[in-house]
């Protein structure tokens, strides 16, 4: 198995067992935000993560969402950590969460793990090997148009009174068989690749947020983009991402709801 990958999974797995325990457990609660939570698993998990590749890779930069840092930026490989994507649904108790460890080389993601540690399902990917859910290939769906697909997205806890995106879950639920809001976006991004959604648009997301799901969403034969249609970097604006067949469409949905955004 690839080294980068085996490492990943090692510690992506420790750490969601510590999360699965917590899970059960009262949760103490604090605010980054009005609405931005994190809890003392988040810190556990990303302690554990960071500690693992610390270890094993010492001159890899590594971005982590509670702000843990490795070798200075600029190495030929970060990793991009978010050690609980879906903090919301951990702290009410909604089984919706996961660990995300992605690794990029100059940029480029090219090893990737999402782990949800309630449903044991665990995604991984290597540039150039294809995506996999517990060790079998996954690809993405066949639906060849917007008006058959079920798509998703989410929405920020950082100025979310700023978010247009309301206008585009608007017109998204209107044109699909529906619009999913799971709260991770992570998981988000492995159930496009895995064909269970079609689709996935958000804006405002970070590096460790997409660092994995991009990777898992490209190598089970999908597309990743800026909702415009242009290479989407990690951390950019916006993202959309696709089985490919329905992604022009809603490019040409977004574009519509970006010339137009106020509803009544
Ligand atoms: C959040 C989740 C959510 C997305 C938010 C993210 P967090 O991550 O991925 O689905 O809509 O934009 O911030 O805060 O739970 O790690
Ligand atoms: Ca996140
Ligand atoms: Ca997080």
């Amino acid at each position: 198995m690839n080294p980068f990958l085996e490492v990943a999974i090692e510690a992506a797995r420790e750490a969601g067992a510590i999360l699965r325990e917590e899970f059960d457990r009262p949760k103490k609660i604090t605010y980054k935000g009005e609405v931005d939570l994190v809890t003392e698993s988040d810190h556990r998990s990303e302690k554990l993560i960071v500690a693992r590749l610390r270890g094993r890779f010492p001159d890899h930069a590594i971005v982590a969402e509670e702000g843990s840092t490795g070798a200075a930026a600029g190495a030929r490989y970060c990793w991009h950590i978010d050690p609980l994507d879906g903090t919301t649904n951990f702290a009410h108790g909604y089984p919706c969460f996961a660990v995300s460890i992605g690794l990029a080389e100059e940029g480029q993601p090219v090893a990737g793990v999402v782990f949800n540690p309630v449903s044991d399902e665990l995604f991984s990917a290597v540039r150039g090997e294809g995506a996999y859910l517990n060790g079998k290939p996954i690809h993405v769906s066949a639906v060849e148009k917007l008006a058959h697909s079920l798509v998703a997205t989410g929405f920020p806890t950082h100025q979310r009174k700023r978010s247009a995106n309301i206008n585009y879950y608007w017109e998204f639920t209107l044109r699909s068989h529906g619009v999913r809001r799971d709260g991770s976006a992570a998981l988000d991004l492995c159930s496009v690749a895995a064909g269970r959604f079609d689709g996935f648009w958000e804006f405002g997301l970070n590096s460790w947020d997409t660092g994995a799901g991009m990777l898992l969403v490209q190598e089970a034969g999908g597309k990743v983009t800026s909702l415009a249609g242009k290479p989407y970097q990690l951390g950019g604006p916006d993202l959309l991402a696709s089985n490919g067949r329905i992604h022009e469409e809603m490019q040409q949905i977004a574009a519509l709801v970006a010339a137009s955004p106020v509803k009544p």
